[in-house]
């Protein structure tokens, strides 16, 4: 494929960073470039886009069809633009590692993150390659997980957010089955699949070694040579790819205001194939 696009690592195993595109005007070819550099390096980083809400969704609509968290409220303009604003009243919440909405039944693909208006320093993000981490496990261990499941579950992050209680989530958002090591469906590679934000605990497990367990595995990604961290400015847009790594950001800015858009892309069912 001859490319327009130029990506630059950021480090060996994740993050580029892509120049020589304006968001607003990508092309369905120049998409495929950003396709193929993200399944690459799990996620890309573009500056001085300044892009509306429509512009923002029209380019995540490239990559599959868009999805609407339920903490958005119903009278917005545009529901598909989930908005994280954090100041002097709420202080950053997005500080637990994480891919987004892993207790869908069918979670996200990718999500392409905004930022509108960031603290002078502080607010950071880390991302993490999941495969890596997957990788860098013993043998002995990989061979233990790869077969079991694990839930995840809404209501350890959004009952609090919300308000609710876990019941009244779970009746549109039932705690959900994954496979604790997924199959990533475009590039093949498996992928540890559970994460400290969302994953409850592993099915059919005594809940102690359910436990003892997912602290070792998220202890592989929770290593700064797997990791990549991104400081922001307004402008900034980010799109990473939920199969792929996980993500998590400093909350080390309060009271300064942060205020990030995210559209989110719809995956499909998580699975593991031998
Ligand atoms: C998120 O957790 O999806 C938001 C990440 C961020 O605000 O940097």
């Amino acid at each position: 494929m001859s490319t327009s696009i130029s990506v630059s690592p950021l480090t060996p195993f994740i993050g580029a960073e892509i120049t020589g595109l304006d968001l607003k005007t990508c092309s369905a070819g120049q998409a495929e470039e950003v396709k193929a550099a993200l399944l690459e390096h799990q996620v890309l980083f573009f500056r001085d886009q300044e892009l509306s809400e429509q512009e923002h969704i029209e380019f995540a609509r490239f990559f599959g069809d868009l999805e609407v968290h339920p903490a958005t409220p119903r009278s917005q303009a545009n529901p598909e633009v989930f908005h994280i604003e954090h100041g002097p009243e709420s202080r950053g919440a997005e500080n637990a590692w994480h891919s987004d909405v892993t207790w869908r039944e069918k979670p996200s693909l990718g999500s392409v993150l905004k930022a509108v208006e960031v603290p002078e320093v502080g607010g950071d993000t880390l991302f993490a390659n999941m495969a890596v981490a997957f990788d860098r496990l013993p043998e002995a261990l990989q061979e233990k997980i790869t077969g079991l499941v694990a839930v995840h579950d809404i209501a350890r992050v959004f009952a609090a957010r919300l308000n609710k209680a876990p019941e009244e989530l779970h009746d549109k958002y039932p705690p959900m089955e994954h496979p604790v090591v997924r199959t990533h469906p475009e590039t093949g590679r498996p992928v540890l699949y559970v994460n400290v934000a969302f994953t409850s605990h592993i099915k059919d497990m005594d809940p102690a070694e359910s436990d003892s367990l997912l602290q070792q595995l998220y202890l592989s990604a929770w290593n700064p040579e797997v990791q990549c961290r991104f400081k922001w400015r307004a402008g900034s847009v980010a799109f990473w790819d939920n199969r792929a790594c996980q993500h998590f950001a400093a909350s080390d800015y309060f009271p300064k205001v942060r205020k990030m858009d995210r559209v989110t892309i719809a995956g499909d069912r998580p699975y593991f194939a031998a």
